[in-house]
This record gives C-alpha cells, structure tokens and sequence, in this order.
C-alpha cells in the first residue's frame, strides 16, 4: 500500500525506519508545514517531499499517517478523509471528546478507517503481559499501579511548547501508553475517580534548540486517580510532569493468584515477571517480537487488505481518550465519571511471528 506523511519532525524518523522494514507499506510523498523539514526527510529517505494538497491530492496514497502535533491532529485527520483516504495519527486521537468522536464518525460515514497510535502495545512486553493474565497466572485480576512520573520534556525536546498546552501534559502526551497497555491486558474501562494539579505556572526550556525559552503551562501537570476497569479491577494511577525523582514501577497488576510486573508501555520490549502467591518473581520468556513504531499502520494497512479489525483502530483510541479526559473533569466536579464508549480488546499478536511480521 502506498501511504504519505504528514509532519517530518522528531518523532517521524521512527516511521521512516519502520517503513525500511517491511513489503506491507511503501511511503510514496511526505509534507509538513516546514517544507524545509519534509524536503530533508524525503532525501534521506527516498521519497517525495510535496505539499498537504498535493499529498491529498495523490490517488495512489490510500493511508496518510499523520505526525503532526497533538492540536493538530483531528484537523488534519479530516482532511486526510475527505480526501477519501485512511488515517493512521500519532497519539493522542485529539486533543478533547468531541474532536475525537467527530473524527471517528467522519470515518465511519465515509467507510474510511482510523488508525492511532501507541502501537506499543503490539510489541513483546505487553503482549506477553496480556499472554500471561490471559493463561490465568495471576488469576482474576484485583487491582494494579500505573506510574508515569518524571520532570517533563523541555530539558530535551527540540520544540517543548506543545508539552505544557492543549493535548499535551503528562496524561495526554503519556497516558496513551499506559491506558492502552491497561485496556489491552484488563479490557475496557468503566469509571474514573481523581484529582488533578498544576505544579508550576511556567517552564524554561533547557533543550539546545530553544534554551531559556519561558513556556507559560496551560494544562493540569500531575494528575492522580483510580479507574474501575468493567472486569472489577481498579488501577491506582499518577502521571506527573512535576517530580524531580521517584523509584515507582511503571505498572504493576495484582490478582487472586500472584502478581504481575508490566513492562514500561512507551517501549516495546520486557521484561515481564510474574510472581505466584508465596513465590518470588519469575521472568517470562518474550515469544513475541519487538518490533517498533510504525507497526500498528503496518497492521492497519494488512488489515484493510484482508478485511480483519486493525488492531491500533479509532474505538480504542477514542476510549482512551474519554478515560484520559475524564481525570481532569472528575477533578474539577469532585465526581466519579462513567465511561460512555467501550471497545473489544484488540485480537492478540499470534506467537511465532518474526520481527515485523504482523497479521
Ligand atoms: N518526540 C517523541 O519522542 C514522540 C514520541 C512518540 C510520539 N510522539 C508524538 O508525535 C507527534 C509529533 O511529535 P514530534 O515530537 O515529532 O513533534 P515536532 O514538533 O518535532 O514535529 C511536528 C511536526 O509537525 C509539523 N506540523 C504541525 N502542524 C502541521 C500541520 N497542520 N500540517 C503539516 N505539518 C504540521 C510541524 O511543522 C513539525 O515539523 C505528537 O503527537 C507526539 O505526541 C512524539
């Protein structure tokens, strides 16, 4: 399937390599609103640097992966399919509810599909996670942790901004990974209770790029809560851009029979250990590849070509997005808020397969 790229900064690199990997997709054009950006990308990589519209414009393109920012994205999903064409968007789906639900039924009013990432969760860590409760391991799962904390990222990334305004913060720009690791391993979620802070009222920049750079903080920067998964589990959660050092494990999943360490769900490796009542933790072997980005448009493409479900498809980004937003809003009406949407787990990744093999 030939696919174009929208936004060649930081993160597309990833993609390119990705697409290097496999027969299933070729990148035939890529664009950004930094001509400059898209040109040096499609050198490197052997592709066409064009504009939006003449990208959209390209019959031969079926699916546009879409990199561009958070705020960004619905805006350019829905160019992406009124030109008749698939969209597969960088995390999150977008930046509140509403945008993300018009997107989707845009999708589903035009036949078209949608893809978002994290595909993280395609690769051996959470797989092996989800293969290990699925086997009954740690038997019917209790209650977890999930942890994202650390100082934020303008002590590295070139362009920070974005981090601390709409669609950014710890919860949109982090919890992806973790709520969907936590609805591929437990299943859909059915309400969430939390309190939501903002640490600092501005940032300073200390990347190379923009060193000293003042970014005024619009979002809630550490957010803490517990979401009731419809199975009866409940996960303890904080994400935060505002601690300087912490020793919290990424996620951790207790059930009736043992507990589960789960891998860090930015990533797409292990480990993975599980320990049985009165035991001691045991690592679990890996039968899955890692595999990295770009694999969820891979599957999506091989999935619009078979007919199956793609597995990072618009249900579930969109119920992530319900649960991320509903931190903030169950803090600003000190009430629990029940999760409108639900989704299937996507299907398992089948053991046996080889790196960057996906179907
Ligand atoms: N940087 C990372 O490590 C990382 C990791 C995983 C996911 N992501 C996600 O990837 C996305 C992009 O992040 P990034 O770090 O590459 O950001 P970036 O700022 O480095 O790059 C974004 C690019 O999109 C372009 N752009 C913005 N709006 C556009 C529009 N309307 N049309 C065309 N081009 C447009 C910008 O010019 C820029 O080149 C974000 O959603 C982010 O959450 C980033």
């Amino acid at each position: 399937m030939k696919i174009g790229i929208i936004g060649c900064g930081t993160i597309s690199s990833a993609y390119f390599e990705g697409a290097r990997k496999t027969d299933v997709l070729e990148i035939k054009a890529c664009t950004d609103l930094r001509i400059e950006a898209a040109q040096a990308q499609a050198e490197k990589y052997n592709c066409e640097a064009c504009t939006i519209e003449q990208l959209l414009a390209d019959d031969e393109i079926e699916l546009v992966v879409n990199l561009t920012i958070p705020r960004a994205h619905v805006d350019v999903g829905l160019q992406v399919l009124e030109a008749g064409k698939h969209v597969y968007s960088e995390k999150p789906l977008g930046v509140d509810t509403e945008s993300g639900k018009h997107l989707i039924e845009t999708a589903a009013e035009k036949g078209l599909r949608v893809g978002c990432a994290p595909d993280t969760f395609l690769g051996a860590g959470i797989q092996t996670s989800r293969q290990a409760l699925d086997s009954g391991k740690i038997g019917r799962p209790i209650a977890g942790t999930a942890f994202m904390c650390g100082h934020g990222p303008e002590g590295w990334h070139p362009n920070p901004a974005f981090f601390y305004d709409i669609g950014g913060g710890p919860m949109l720009d982090m919890g992806p990974y973790y709520v969907t690791a936590l609805v591929n391993i437990l299943g859909p979620v059915k309400r969430v209770a939390a309190i939501t802070t903002k640490g600092f009222a501005e940032r300073i920049a200390t990347s190379e790029a923009l060193n000293g750079l003042r970014i005024p903080v619009g979002i809630t920067t550490h957010l803490t809560g517990t979401l009731e998964f419809q199975n009866g589990a409940i996960i303890t959660m904080i994400m935060s851009f505002d601690m300087w050092r912490h020793s919290l494990p990424c996620i951790e999943i207790y059930g009736e029979t043992g507990s589960m360490q789960v891998p860090d769900p930015n990533g797409f490796g292990g480990p993975v250990a599980v320990c049985p009542a009165g035991g001691d933790w045991e690592e679990q072997e890996l039968a899955f590849p890692n595999n990295a980005r770009m694999i969820g448009a891979i599957d999506m493409a091989s999935a619009i070509r078979s007919g199956r479900t793609h597995r990072a498809n618009g249900a579930l980004a969109y119920h992530v997005l319900e649960v991320m937003c509903a931190f903030d809003k169950s803090s600003e009406s000190g009430e629990h808020v029940i999760i409108e949407s639900t989704t299937e787990r996507p299907d398992p990744v089948p053991i046996g397969l080889n790196e960057w093999e996906i179907d």
